[in-house]
């Protein structure tokens, strides 16, 4: 059989390669990755691949004009990573982190998705304490970062009661294709020029009605989801 590990091949998180993955070496992405599973409560969910892009992606971002916003929170693993990456206190934007902050909301799982599902795997990550309903975990979680904007709400519907101006940044992690597309096409007029829309979960395996969804709502206004082997999609505005 072949050996993965005697081969320095990179085999976690759906994702074999036998590319380089220097960065897993990188003090700075160690760093980083450690403050990410430190929201978790020392959680490892090893998506080492995912956080290096979703780091490379904010870093281009931080240089564009406008905030940060994620939506689909939970207790803060990418964007824990992101802001200890960037040295958030000195980067002078807002990071708007927006979460039901009470697991996902059946209703808006697509009768597709029902089927294929995702429904009831919500369900079950809900019965297992999966995702943080406990805000005040979350609040200490960001403590020790200025310009942090946590906000419990359902997208779409909370969007329009928050000033968000200009964004550089959009993480969207919600794993379900109506909230997901929904914020893709709120947020698309106020993405500045050179703007970074991640999905965490664009092309992940068993989820083809968020990847249509998606595809549909970018070929709308206009763009192109660049799809990565890690199962996120990327859109450079
Ligand atoms: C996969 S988790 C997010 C993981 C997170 N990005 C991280 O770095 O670990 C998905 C989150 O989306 C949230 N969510 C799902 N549907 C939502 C909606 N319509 N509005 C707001 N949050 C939602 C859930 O509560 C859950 O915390």
């Amino acid at each position: 059989m072949f050996n993965t590990r005697a081969a320095g091949c990179y085999a976690r998180d759906s994702l074999f390669t036998a590319n380089n993955h220097h960065f897993l070496d990188d003090p700075a992405f160690q760093a980083a990755y450690a403050r990410g599973v430190a929201a978790s409560a020392g959680a490892d969910p090893h998506m080492e691949w995912r956080v290096h892009v979703a780091l490379w992606a904010a870093g281009a971002a931080a240089r564009v004009p406008g905030d940060f916003v994620e939506c689909g929170v939970n207790a803060g693993f990418v964007s824990s990573a992101i802001m200890q990456r960037l040295g958030w206190a000195n980067v002078g934007k807002r990071f708007y982190l927006i979460d039901t902050f009470s697991g996902p909301i059946l209703a808006q799982y697509s009768r597709e998705e029902i089927a294929q599902g995702r429904g009831r795997m919500a369900e079950e990550a809900m019965a297992k304490g999966a995702y943080v309903t406990d805000l005040e975990r979350v609040r200490a979680n960001y403590a020790q970062w200025p310009n942090v904007e946590i906000v419990a709400g359902a997208v779409p519907g909370v969007l329009p009661s928050l000033a968000i101006g200009q964004v550089a940044f959009l993480h969207i992690d919600m794993n379900c294709a109506y909230p997901e597309r929904a914020a893709l096409e709120y947020f698309w007029d106020r993405l500045a020029p050179g703007a970074m829309v991640l999905f965490d979960d664009y092309a992940y395996f068993g989820n083809h009605a968020l990847t249509q969804a998606i595809d549909a709502a970018a070929a709308s206004l206009g763009a192109e989801v660049l799809s990565l082997p890690t199962g996120q999609g990327l859109i450079v505005k």
